[in-house]
Protein backbone atom coordinates (compact mmCIF):
# COMPACT_ATOMS: atom_id res chain seq x y z
CA UNK A 1 0.00 0.00 0.00
CA UNK A 2 1.19 3.45 -0.62
CA UNK A 3 0.51 6.53 1.20
CA UNK A 4 -0.66 9.93 0.42
CA UNK A 5 -0.44 12.96 2.76
CA UNK A 6 -3.28 15.73 2.00
CA UNK A 7 -1.76 19.20 2.67
CA UNK A 8 -2.96 21.24 0.73
CA UNK A 9 -5.94 23.69 1.02
CA UNK A 10 -5.43 27.48 2.08
CA UNK A 11 -6.30 26.72 5.72
CA UNK A 12 -8.77 29.91 5.65
CA UNK A 13 -9.94 28.23 9.06
CA UNK A 14 -6.66 29.52 11.01
CA UNK A 15 -6.38 33.39 9.47
CA UNK A 16 -3.99 34.92 9.95
CA UNK A 17 -2.04 32.27 11.17
CA UNK A 18 -2.24 30.42 7.77
CA UNK A 19 -1.75 33.83 5.49
CA UNK A 20 1.96 33.47 4.88
CA UNK A 21 2.50 29.87 6.13
CA UNK A 22 1.38 26.31 5.45
CA UNK A 23 -1.11 25.40 7.53
CA UNK A 24 0.43 21.71 8.28
CA UNK A 25 3.55 22.97 8.70
CA UNK A 26 2.42 25.18 11.81
CA UNK A 27 3.38 23.50 14.91
CA UNK A 28 2.20 21.48 17.34
CA UNK A 29 3.77 21.92 20.75
CA UNK A 30 7.68 21.06 19.33
CA UNK A 31 7.18 19.63 15.76
CA UNK A 32 5.68 20.30 12.84
CA UNK A 33 1.78 19.64 12.17
CA UNK A 34 2.85 17.07 9.34
CA UNK A 35 5.15 15.35 11.68
CA UNK A 36 1.96 13.31 13.16
CA UNK A 37 0.24 12.09 10.10
CA UNK A 38 3.34 11.23 8.20
CA UNK A 39 4.41 9.38 11.43
CA UNK A 40 1.31 7.23 11.05
CA UNK A 41 1.70 6.17 7.52
CA UNK A 42 5.10 5.33 8.29
CA UNK A 43 4.14 3.11 11.90
CA UNK A 44 1.42 1.70 9.24
CA UNK A 45 3.76 0.13 7.16
CA UNK A 46 4.16 2.54 4.22
CA UNK A 47 7.70 3.93 2.66
CA UNK A 48 6.40 5.44 -0.35
CA UNK A 49 4.49 8.24 -0.09
CA UNK A 50 2.88 11.41 -1.99
CA UNK A 51 2.90 14.79 -0.29
CA UNK A 52 0.15 16.85 -2.32
CA UNK A 53 0.55 20.89 -1.49
CA UNK A 54 0.16 23.68 -3.10
CA UNK A 55 2.94 26.00 -5.33
CA UNK A 56 3.71 28.28 -2.51
CA UNK A 57 4.51 25.98 0.13
CA UNK A 58 5.97 23.37 -2.08
CA UNK A 59 9.52 24.26 -1.46
CA UNK A 60 9.13 24.62 2.29
CA UNK A 61 7.89 21.06 2.10
CA UNK A 62 10.63 20.30 0.65
CA UNK A 63 13.47 21.66 2.55
CA UNK A 64 11.91 19.89 5.86
CA UNK A 65 11.29 16.70 4.68
CA UNK A 66 13.53 16.24 1.16
CA UNK A 67 13.19 13.14 -0.79
CA UNK A 68 12.60 11.27 2.81
CA UNK A 69 15.85 8.86 1.55
CA UNK A 70 17.28 9.61 5.30
CA UNK A 71 14.04 8.60 7.05
CA UNK A 72 14.69 4.81 4.43
CA UNK A 73 11.43 6.60 2.66
CA UNK A 74 10.45 7.65 -0.67
CA UNK A 75 8.84 10.88 -0.91
CA UNK A 76 7.14 12.23 -3.82
CA UNK A 77 5.69 15.46 -4.28
CA UNK A 78 2.36 16.97 -6.32
CA UNK A 79 0.35 20.13 -6.28
CA UNK A 80 -3.24 20.59 -5.25
CA UNK A 81 -3.33 24.68 -6.11
CA UNK A 82 -7.36 25.31 -5.84
CA UNK A 83 -9.24 23.75 -2.73
CA UNK A 84 -11.09 21.52 -5.15
CA UNK A 85 -11.37 18.98 -2.05
CA UNK A 86 -10.19 15.90 -0.57
CA UNK A 87 -11.05 13.58 -2.83
CA UNK A 88 -9.40 15.02 -5.92
CA UNK A 89 -5.80 13.63 -4.06
CA UNK A 90 -7.26 10.28 -5.15
CA UNK A 91 -7.39 11.49 -9.21
CA UNK A 92 -3.75 13.47 -8.47
CA UNK A 93 -2.32 10.53 -6.86
CA UNK A 94 -4.08 7.95 -9.79
CA UNK A 95 -0.14 7.19 -11.32
CA UNK A 96 1.42 7.88 -7.85
CA UNK A 97 -0.31 4.47 -6.70
CA UNK A 98 -0.13 2.26 -10.10
CA UNK A 99 -1.19 -1.04 -9.26
CA UNK A 100 -1.28 -0.76 -5.34
CA UNK A 101 -3.75 0.39 -2.94
CA UNK A 102 -3.77 3.73 -1.04
CA UNK A 103 -3.91 5.24 1.97
CA UNK A 104 -4.82 8.88 2.12
CA UNK A 105 -3.91 10.43 5.31
CA UNK A 106 -5.38 14.50 5.96
CA UNK A 107 -1.92 16.59 6.57
CA UNK A 108 -4.36 18.14 9.61
CA UNK A 109 -5.09 14.96 11.54
CA UNK A 110 -3.39 13.68 14.30
CA UNK A 111 -4.07 10.03 15.86
CA UNK A 112 -2.14 8.06 18.32
CA UNK A 113 -2.68 4.98 20.42
CA UNK A 114 -0.87 2.11 21.33
CA UNK A 115 -2.73 -0.47 19.12
CA UNK A 116 -2.61 1.88 15.92
CA UNK A 117 -0.04 0.82 13.94
CA UNK A 118 -1.55 -3.15 14.08
CA UNK A 119 -4.73 -1.80 13.70
CA UNK A 120 -3.85 0.33 10.21
CA UNK A 121 -1.30 -2.67 9.18
CA UNK A 122 -4.14 -5.49 9.69
CA UNK A 123 -6.62 -2.63 7.72
CA UNK A 124 -4.17 -2.69 5.07
CA UNK A 125 -3.78 -5.68 4.41
CA UNK A 126 -7.81 -6.52 3.83
CA UNK A 127 -9.11 -3.40 2.34
CA UNK A 128 -11.71 -4.17 -0.33
CA UNK A 129 -13.42 -0.80 -1.74
CA UNK A 130 -13.04 1.65 1.14
CA UNK A 131 -12.07 1.13 4.63
CA UNK A 132 -12.89 4.39 6.97
CA UNK A 133 -12.08 5.01 10.63
CA UNK A 134 -14.44 6.16 12.98
CA UNK A 135 -14.32 7.75 16.17
CA UNK A 136 -17.05 8.89 19.10
CA UNK A 137 -17.15 12.90 19.21
CA UNK A 138 -19.26 15.08 21.00
CA UNK A 139 -19.71 17.79 17.97
CA UNK A 140 -20.25 14.92 15.22
CA UNK A 141 -21.48 18.07 13.10
CA UNK A 142 -18.14 19.36 12.13
CA UNK A 143 -17.22 16.23 10.30
CA UNK A 144 -18.59 13.44 8.08
CA UNK A 145 -20.96 11.33 10.45
CA UNK A 146 -21.23 7.11 10.66
CA UNK A 147 -25.19 5.44 9.70
CA UNK A 148 -24.23 2.62 11.75
CA UNK A 149 -26.61 -0.45 11.50
CA UNK A 150 -27.40 -2.96 14.54
CA UNK A 151 -24.36 -4.47 14.41
CA UNK A 152 -22.24 -1.53 13.56
CA UNK A 153 -21.96 -1.90 10.22
CA UNK A 154 -21.58 1.08 7.81
CA UNK A 155 -24.68 2.30 6.39
CA UNK A 156 -24.11 5.44 4.74
CA UNK A 157 -22.09 8.31 5.42
CA UNK A 158 -23.42 12.46 6.08
CA UNK A 159 -20.90 14.89 5.56
CA UNK A 160 -21.66 17.72 8.21
CA UNK A 161 -25.47 16.75 9.66
CA UNK A 162 -27.14 19.58 11.37
CA UNK A 163 -29.01 16.77 12.92
CA UNK A 164 -26.12 14.06 13.18
CA UNK A 165 -27.40 10.35 12.74
CA UNK A 166 -24.42 8.84 15.07
CA UNK A 167 -21.62 10.50 17.23
CA UNK A 168 -19.28 8.75 15.52
CA UNK A 169 -17.19 11.02 12.85
CA UNK A 170 -15.67 9.86 10.11
CA UNK A 171 -11.59 10.54 10.38
CA UNK A 172 -9.39 12.12 8.16
CA UNK A 173 -7.83 8.55 7.61
CA UNK A 174 -8.51 6.30 4.33
CA UNK A 175 -7.97 2.89 2.80
CA UNK A 176 -8.93 2.04 -0.64
CA UNK A 177 -8.36 -0.60 -2.98
CA UNK A 178 -6.98 -0.24 -6.33
CA UNK A 179 -10.35 -0.46 -8.47
CA UNK A 180 -11.88 1.67 -5.57
CA UNK A 181 -9.58 5.22 -6.89
CA UNK A 182 -11.63 5.47 -10.25
CA UNK A 183 -14.94 6.26 -8.15
CA UNK A 184 -13.13 9.54 -7.26
CA UNK A 185 -14.00 10.12 -10.76
CA UNK A 186 -17.59 9.42 -10.26
CA UNK A 187 -18.73 12.13 -8.10
CA UNK A 188 -19.87 15.81 -8.80
CA UNK A 189 -18.63 18.92 -6.61
CA UNK A 190 -20.58 19.28 -3.11
CA UNK A 191 -22.35 22.73 -2.96
CA UNK A 192 -18.82 24.05 -1.45
CA UNK A 193 -17.39 23.28 -4.18
CA UNK A 194 -15.60 20.15 -3.29
CA UNK A 195 -15.01 16.79 -4.52
CA UNK A 196 -15.93 15.59 -0.75
CA UNK A 197 -14.14 12.18 0.02
CA UNK A 198 -17.55 11.21 2.00
CA UNK A 199 -19.24 10.96 -1.31
CA UNK A 200 -16.73 8.79 -2.50
CA UNK A 201 -16.96 6.43 0.14
CA UNK A 202 -21.06 6.67 0.23
CA UNK A 203 -20.69 5.24 -3.58
CA UNK A 204 -18.10 2.04 -2.15
CA UNK A 205 -20.67 1.66 0.91
CA UNK A 206 -23.63 1.57 -1.82
CA UNK A 207 -22.09 -1.36 -3.52
CA UNK A 208 -21.41 -2.82 0.04
CA UNK A 209 -17.62 -2.16 -0.48
CA UNK A 210 -17.34 0.37 2.81
CA UNK A 211 -16.02 -1.04 6.05
CA UNK A 212 -16.05 1.01 9.08
CA UNK A 213 -13.13 0.17 11.86
CA UNK A 214 -14.08 2.09 15.17
CA UNK A 215 -10.71 3.59 17.07
CA UNK A 216 -11.22 2.53 20.44
CA UNK A 217 -11.65 4.73 23.35
CA UNK A 218 -8.07 3.98 23.64
CA UNK A 219 -7.00 6.02 21.23
CA UNK A 220 -6.78 9.82 20.56
CA UNK A 221 -8.31 11.56 17.26
CA UNK A 222 -7.64 15.27 16.61
CA UNK A 223 -8.18 17.04 13.91
CA UNK A 224 -6.21 20.50 13.99
CA UNK A 225 -7.99 22.46 11.98
CA UNK A 226 -9.09 25.51 13.82
CA UNK A 227 -7.26 27.51 16.05
CA UNK A 228 -8.90 25.93 19.52
CA UNK A 229 -7.88 22.38 18.22
CA UNK A 230 -4.62 23.49 17.57
CA UNK A 231 -3.65 24.69 20.78
CA UNK A 232 -5.75 21.34 22.23
CA UNK A 233 -3.47 19.48 20.27
CA UNK A 234 -0.07 20.84 21.33
CA UNK A 235 -1.39 20.86 25.13
CA UNK A 236 -2.16 17.13 24.06
CA UNK A 237 0.99 16.30 23.19
CA UNK A 238 2.96 18.69 25.93
CA UNK A 239 1.22 16.41 28.77
CA UNK A 240 2.06 13.54 27.53
CA UNK A 241 5.60 13.90 26.13
CA UNK A 242 6.78 15.42 29.59
CA UNK A 243 4.84 12.80 31.50
CA UNK A 244 6.17 9.54 29.87
CA UNK A 245 9.51 11.42 28.78
CA UNK A 246 8.91 9.69 25.47
CA UNK A 247 8.09 11.41 22.09
CA UNK A 248 5.13 11.21 19.78
CA UNK A 249 5.42 11.48 16.16
CA UNK A 250 8.85 11.19 16.23
CA UNK A 251 10.37 10.92 12.64
CA UNK A 252 13.76 9.81 13.28
CA UNK A 253 12.50 7.23 16.03
CA UNK A 254 9.75 6.01 13.91
CA UNK A 255 11.98 5.20 11.13
CA UNK A 256 14.61 2.99 13.12
CA UNK A 257 12.05 1.69 14.96
CA UNK A 258 10.21 0.37 11.96
CA UNK A 259 13.67 -0.98 10.58
CA UNK A 260 13.43 1.61 7.67
CA UNK A 261 16.83 3.24 8.52
CA UNK A 262 19.80 1.55 10.64
CA UNK A 263 21.72 2.72 13.38
CA UNK A 264 24.64 4.38 11.42
CA UNK A 265 21.68 6.67 9.32
CA UNK A 266 20.37 7.55 13.61
CA UNK A 267 23.68 8.62 14.15
CA UNK A 268 24.30 10.73 11.65
CA UNK A 269 20.26 12.03 11.80
CA UNK A 270 21.11 12.64 15.66
CA UNK A 271 23.91 15.05 14.56
CA UNK A 272 21.80 17.00 12.55
CA UNK A 273 19.47 18.18 15.78
CA UNK A 274 20.75 20.22 18.47
CA UNK A 275 20.65 19.18 21.84
CA UNK A 276 19.81 22.26 22.97
CA UNK A 277 16.42 20.93 22.00
CA UNK A 278 14.18 18.19 23.63
CA UNK A 279 13.25 16.86 19.67
CA UNK A 280 17.09 16.77 19.57
CA UNK A 281 17.77 15.13 22.63
CA UNK A 282 15.48 12.17 22.51
CA UNK A 283 16.69 11.30 19.33
CA UNK A 284 20.53 11.30 20.55
CA UNK A 285 19.35 9.59 23.57
CA UNK A 286 17.95 6.79 21.46
CA UNK A 287 21.62 6.01 20.45
CA UNK A 288 22.58 4.81 22.91
CA UNK A 289 19.89 2.18 23.88
C1 LIG B 1 -13.00 16.57 6.19
C2 LIG B 1 -14.02 15.57 5.67
C3 LIG B 1 -14.85 15.02 6.82
C4 LIG B 1 -13.94 14.43 7.89
C5 LIG B 1 -12.89 15.46 8.33
C6 LIG B 1 -11.86 14.82 9.23
O1 LIG B 1 -13.67 17.70 6.66
O2 LIG B 1 -14.84 16.21 4.70
O3 LIG B 1 -15.72 14.02 6.34
O4 LIG B 1 -14.72 14.01 8.99
O5 LIG B 1 -12.19 16.00 7.20
O6 LIG B 1 -10.89 15.72 9.66
P1 LIG B 1 -13.07 19.19 6.39
O7 LIG B 1 -11.76 19.26 7.12
O8 LIG B 1 -12.89 19.31 4.91
O9 LIG B 1 -14.09 20.12 6.93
Amino acid sequence: MRGILLAGGSGTRLLPLTATHSKQLLPVYDKPLVYYPLSVLMLAGMREILVITNTHHLESFRRLLGDGSQLGLDLQYAVQDEPRGIAEALIIGRDFAGDEDLCLILGDNIFYGQGLPATLSGAAATVDGCTVFGYPVSDPERYGVAVLGADGELLDIVEKPSVPPSNTAITGLYMYSNDALSYAEKISPSPRGELEISDVNRLLVAEGRGRIIQLGRGNAWIDAGTHDSLLEASQYVQVLQKRQGMQIACLEETAFRMGYIGMGQLVELAGRLSPGSMYGRHVQSLIRT
